[in-house]
């Protein structure tokens, strides 16, 4: 199949094998569909994993030495790579590309997709190992809804990689060592492999803003092409890993910035993810 067909089986499908179809079926990578539509559609899911209103509090960290609690948040996270499955295949469908960037910004994006299947599986072997299906929890379409203003590729990626992924850095770390604190290496080490991957992608969405800013500079750019309503607020964690972010190529002007932005959503919520 193309790449076309391919982004259409992981946003259009219901069935969750076809959300983590292999991207060795892809045969081509040209192709096109423009269809704005689906931006105001949700991604198709299995009756068991459609999104809930219903708002699913985070665990608490002092309750983490219970599988119950980590296998919910490990729910949350599995949910987070389903979504960025669906985002990466709904930007392939519908953001336009500049043909000169097409196919670089495309396999890129299959890499990611690849990555983000693969921690999704991490997660729900491990959930399934507390006797916790994917599903037993409700699940919420934040992100998604977010995706839904973005129009370009710059927007893209300083929502999906600047922001999202950037504070997944952070969480990432910080559950790592929470997983550590209570022995459970298992789940720790499922937090590294995403951390490490993070980095790639976060460094992906930065190589591409660093290509197109012109004279401005990273953080005037990454702000300006920010969503109403999404602020660099939400590409923090609850620590904050400087490390990972110079790893993924950002300046020490633009990390320096985050790092000092402030604004009410860490005031009012940040506590939860
Ligand atoms: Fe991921
Ligand atoms: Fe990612």
């Amino acid at each position: 199949m193309d790449i076309i067909e391919y982004a259409k089986t992981l946003l259009l499908s219901g069935k969750l094998e076809d959300k983590l179809l292999d991207p060795a079926v892809i045969e081509s990578y040209s192709g096109s569909c423009i269809d704005n539509d689906l931006k105001h559609m949700k991604p198709k899911r299995e009756d068991k994993i459609i999104f809930s209103d219903q708002q699913l509090k985070f665990p608490k960290k002092s309750t983490f030495h219970l599988d119950e609690r980590k296998a919910l948040a490990m729910h949350f996270f599995a949910n987070h790579e389903l979504l960025a499955i669906e985002m990466m295949a709904a930007a392939l469908l519908y953001i336009p590309v500049e043909d000169e960037y097409s196919k670089r910004v495309r396999t890129g994006l299959v890499k990611t997709i690849q990555d983000e299947q693969k921690h999704f599986k991490m997660y729900v072997n491990r959930i399934n190992e507390f006797g916790i299906e994917f599903g037993d929890f409700p699940v919420n379409d934040y992100f998604w809804r977010q995706m839904q203003k973005v129009k370009t590729y710059d927007e893209y990626f300083s929502v999906m990689a600047l922001t999202f992924e950037a504070a997944n850095l952070d969480f990432a770390k910080y559950y790592g060592e929470i997983f550590k604190s209570v022995d459970d290496d298992k789940s720790s080490k499922i937090m590294d492999v995403v951390y490490q991957d993070e980095i790639s992608h976060v460094a992906f969405g930065v190589y591409w803003l660093n290509q197109w800013r012109n004279e401005k500079s990273l953080w005037n750019y990454y702000k300006e092409s920010l969503p109403d309503l999404l602020t660099p607020a939400r590409s923090k964690g609850i620590s904050f890993d400087s490390e990972g972010r110079f790893k993924s190529g950002m300046d020490q002007d633009f990390v320096d910035k985050v790092k000092d932005y402030k604004d009410e959503f860490i005031v009012t919520n940040r506590k939860e993810w």
